[in-house]
């Protein structure tokens, strides 16, 4: 890039009369940037004196244009800049400020704001978050303080606030519906694949709350993520001893658990707030008119997941007698991800469809059934982050993927076999127990690779295989030869 345009928003007399002076250091910092060889200050707002255009040349290879322009921003005609800045703007004082706020974020520029100290930067924060609702922007840079700011400071008026020029700053862009998925084929995707991915699903919003997620793990917010493995059942199948384990490696802070907000750490993270308040919601909408049968009610579970290393076990994410999780969706924010190096690739297994992997590649979003998908997440080889979404329906006994099964085709097998064979992979009860079946050796693995092998993981590998044996044994050959033993 060569040339950049700056938008001095509401720029005052004293900026628009000596600019030079007054965006000395700015310039500066663009000056310093070699590559750049034309920067163009455009001071807009109803105190700047007239309309101006003036050329400064500060080198053979350097050029600063200041154009004033004698207007509100958002009357304007002219092309906006590649960001707008925001000085000392006191957004909470002044209504006038949310039509222009509107204007930029729908240009979908970035818009830096500064404020004379810290309370006046979480007023301005609180004002933009009630005033711009709903919430169509992403927080690039939340307030924090400003290391550009001015030496000079002075009294407020107020005990204990100083005012110091762009004390602090926080920078925000536009963004309509960070969501932008193609649904066209949607329905017939989930209902014959079991499973639709979209990559670069989220844009900007995903960088955003990739650092969301990086500060949580900062500020050691998550936790070990632990399952309870069963060693002994009772006849019925219920669990008469089992034992908590944490995965290796595997961290995870749960935001909203059925549908209600349980963690005081949204407000450090407003891009994850806004998936909760505005996106989620959007985003159900959206699935359910592309989908109606989905029945989709909101968001049931948020979950922030960070792996080094480390794997998922083999599992069914719920089940519909004890959630109403239906859907479940995992955003994956790794932009550093090496394919077939890094791992940590989601294996989905859905039965009787062939498996299939999903790299956690940066900005890839995939979505399946929460309750029949046998899944697990291969050994990871570097860092990996996901936002874990699990979304209620007010009728997940009917959801069920692939709905559509494919013909079984196979000249071996007379009619009525066929016909067997088709009701079993069609049940949802059959369904489950065949794919174990079908899946135990790689069931078995998975669980040493998430949890190591300690006598417990071995006793709970045991119970499974004991399990397993007895459930192949009553099934019928033409049953195992379709499972291919
Ligand atoms: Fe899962």
């Amino acid at each position: 890039m060569d040339h950049i345009q700056l938008d001095i928003v509401g720029a005052d007399y004293v900026e628009a009369s000596k600019p030079l002076l007054a965006f000395k250091s700015l310039i500066q910092l663009f000056r310093n940037e070699t590559t750049l060889k034309k920067l163009t200050l455009r001071l807009v707002g109803p105190n700047v004196s007239s309309n101006s255009s003036r050329s400064f040349d500060f080198s053979e290879n350097f050029t600063v244009k200041v154009v004033q322009e004698l207007n509100l921003y958002h009357e304007s005609s002219c092309p906006c800049g590649d960001a707008s800045f925001l000085f000392n703007a006191g957004i909470w004082g002044y209504d006038s400020w949310i039509p222009t706020l509107e204007y930029i974020f729908k240009k979908g520029i970035p818009v830096i704001i500064t404020s004379y100290n810290e309370f006046e930067a979480d007023d301005d924060f609180d004002t933009l978050n009630e005033a711009l609702y709903p919430k169509q922007w992403v927080v690039l840079k939340a307030p924090e303080s400003n290391p550009y700011r001015s030496d000079a400071s002075r009294d407020s008026g107020i005990e204990g606030r100083q005012c110091v020029e762009n004390s602090y700053w926080m920078i925000i862009a536009g963004s309509q519906d960070p969501f932008q998925l193609d649904l066209k084929d949607f329905q017939s995707r989930l209902e014959h694949e079991a499973l639709v991915v979209w990559k670069n699903a989220t844009g900007i919003w995903g960088d955003a709350i990739l650092e969301e997620i990086d500060m949580l793990m900062d500020l050691e917010k998550l936790d070990a993520s632990k399952n309870r493995l069963p060693v002994k059942r009772d006849k019925d199948g219920s669990i008469i001893e089992g034992h908590l384990l944490a995965k290796h490696a595997v961290f995870e802070h749960s935001l909203v658990v059925d549908g209600k907000q349980v963690s005081n750490t949204l407000e450090f993270c407003p891009n994850i707030q806004s998936f909760v308040d505005t996106h989620g919601p959007a985003l159900v909408m959206r699935l359910n008119q592309a989908y109606p049968g989905l029945a989709l009610q909101g968001v049931d579970t948020l979950k922030v997941q960070v792996n080094d290393g480390g794997a998922f076990h083999m599992h069914y994410d719920t089940k519909t007698s004890i959630s109403n999780r239906a859907i479940t969706a995992l955003l994956y924010l790794n932009p550093d991800y090496k394919s077939g190096q890094d791992g940590g690739e989601l294996e989905l297994f859905p039965f009787p469809l062939e498996p299939v992997l999903v790299e956690p590649a940066h900005d890839t979003f995939a979505l399946f059934c929460s309750t029949e998908t046998l899944h697990r997440v291969r050994t990871s080889r570097a860092k990996r982050r996901a936002l874990a979404i699990w979304f209620s329906s007010e009728k997940p006994d009917e959801l069920f993927f692939p709905s559509i099964v494919p013909p079984i085709l196979n000249i071996d097998y007379s009619e009525e076999e066929i016909r067997q064979l088709k009701l079993l992979v069609s049940s949802r009860q059959s369904r489950r127990l065949l794919a174990k079946v079908k899946y135990r050796s790689h069931y078995h693995q998975s669980y040493f690779d998430a949890f190591g092998s300690s006598q417990i993981v071995k006793d709970a590998v045991a119970l499974d295989h004991q399990e397993t044996d007895k459930a192949e044994a009553l099934l019928p050959k033409i049953v195992l030869r379709y499972l291919g033993f």
